[in-house]
């Protein structure tokens, strides 16, 4: 067995677009209301890129601001992950292109795909490369660009959505225990009740699918809503457990963005009503950025301090889901 060292997150940064629409805006655009919106989902507002923004412009930014906040060079860093389910490109890797931007020759990089899941999978994938060794200094960034993957003609999923980016640094070292174990799970037999089935290898790019508006996100939403539900609570449970925790000893819970409803159920089945993290209203659900920029904000507004026990849990396509546990000992 390989040796284990503690890995510690040592700086986050996120980033939103400016542009800000509001509920009441999206009543121009679909026949929906704010009422609607906010009473099914909890959101106010979302910010949505420009048009000459993509994931990578949004991750740069925020990735600035981690550095930043970690107190590194770019020398420093040794890998850069980009979670995003909407890539500048198919390839290369936004991943490269957030390293060409940031100056960051040193690091390889490579994009994850883990739907809205995929920060807590690339933070736990630069984590067991730090642990094992292999690395001192990770860059983990969760990126969306959602807007130009939503169908703006269909009211059950356009609302539902917004862009930016959060992300963190993640060094070998630091006291307590860092960032500790997590519990991950897929399920790829209910991959068509969340996903976007045109434009890839297996309905490529044609008119035809166009037309039929194959290349825009598809989501049977009670369906997403009950597996969310179940899967993130039993995910936390797990990701205690194996870290001999209990839910008493969590000083607060940030759970994936993707609605207050779900994000309510499954505060009522831990019984942490108390101590669940919410920016839901302000962004709406942006994919595999939303826990990234949580956690910043959460620790920027002092919701978390130093020696608290932190479980973030998600859910998105795939299905995909998970969540961790991590000691907040940055300094
Ligand atoms: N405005 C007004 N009415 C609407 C809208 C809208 N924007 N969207 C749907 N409706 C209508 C429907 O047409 C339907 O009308 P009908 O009864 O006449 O047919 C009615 O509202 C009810 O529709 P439902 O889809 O059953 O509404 P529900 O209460 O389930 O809420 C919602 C829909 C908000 C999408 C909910 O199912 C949900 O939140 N699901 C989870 C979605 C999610 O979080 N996905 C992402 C998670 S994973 C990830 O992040 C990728």
């Amino acid at each position: 067995m390989q040796p284990t060292r503690t890995v510690s997150i040592i700086g986050t940064g996120s980033y939103v677009p400016e542009k800000v629409v509001t509920n009441k805006d999206l009543e121009e655009i679909v026949a929906t209301t704010d009422e609607w919106i906010y009473s099914r989902t909890g959101m106010r507002e979302r910010h949505i890129a420009a048009p000459d923004q993509a994931a990578s412009d949004l991750g740069f930014e925020a990735a600035k601001k981690a550095i930043a906040d970690a107190g590194i060079t770019v020398d420093e860093i040794d890998l850069i992950i980009v979670a995003t389910l909407s890539p500048d490109m198919f390839f290369p890797s936004t991943a490269c292109f957030v390293q060409e931007k940031l100056g960051a020759k040193k690091a390889y990089c490579y994009d994850l795909g883990a739907a809205c899941s995929g920060f807590l999978y690339a933070m736990e994938t630069a984590k067991n490369q730090i642990a094992t060794g292999a690395i001192e200094t990770a860059l983990v960034i969760g990126s969306e660009k959602m807007s130009t993957f939503i169908d703006w003609e269909d009211r059950a999923t356009c609302i539902l959505f917004g862009d930016g980016a959060g992300a963190a640094v993640l060094r070998a070292g630091g006291e307590g225990r860092g960032v500790m174990k997590a519990s991950l799970g897929s399920d790829g037999s209910l991959a068509n009740l969340l996903w976007t089935p045109g434009g890839g290898s297996r309905q490529p790019i044609s008119h035809e699918m166009i037309e039929k508006r194959e290349h825009y996100l598809k989501m049977e939403g009670r369906e997403v809503f009950k597996h969310a539900v179940v899967r993130m609570g039993e995910a936390v449970n797990d990701a205690l457990a194996k870290n001999n925790v209990s839910v008493d000893d969590i000083a607060c819970f940030i759970p994936h963005q993707a609605n207050i409803r779900i994000i309510d159920a499954i505060a009522k089945r831990l019984g942490v009503a108390d101590r669940m993290y919410t920016n839901v209203e302000k962004y709406a659900n942006t994919s595999s950025a939303a826990l990234a920029i949580a956690l910043d904000e959460a620790a920027r507004d002092g919701t978390i301090q130093r020696g608290d026990l932190v479980a973030m849990t998600v859910f998105g396509g795939g299905f995909t889901w998970g969540a961790n546990v991590l000691e907040w000992n940055k300094s």
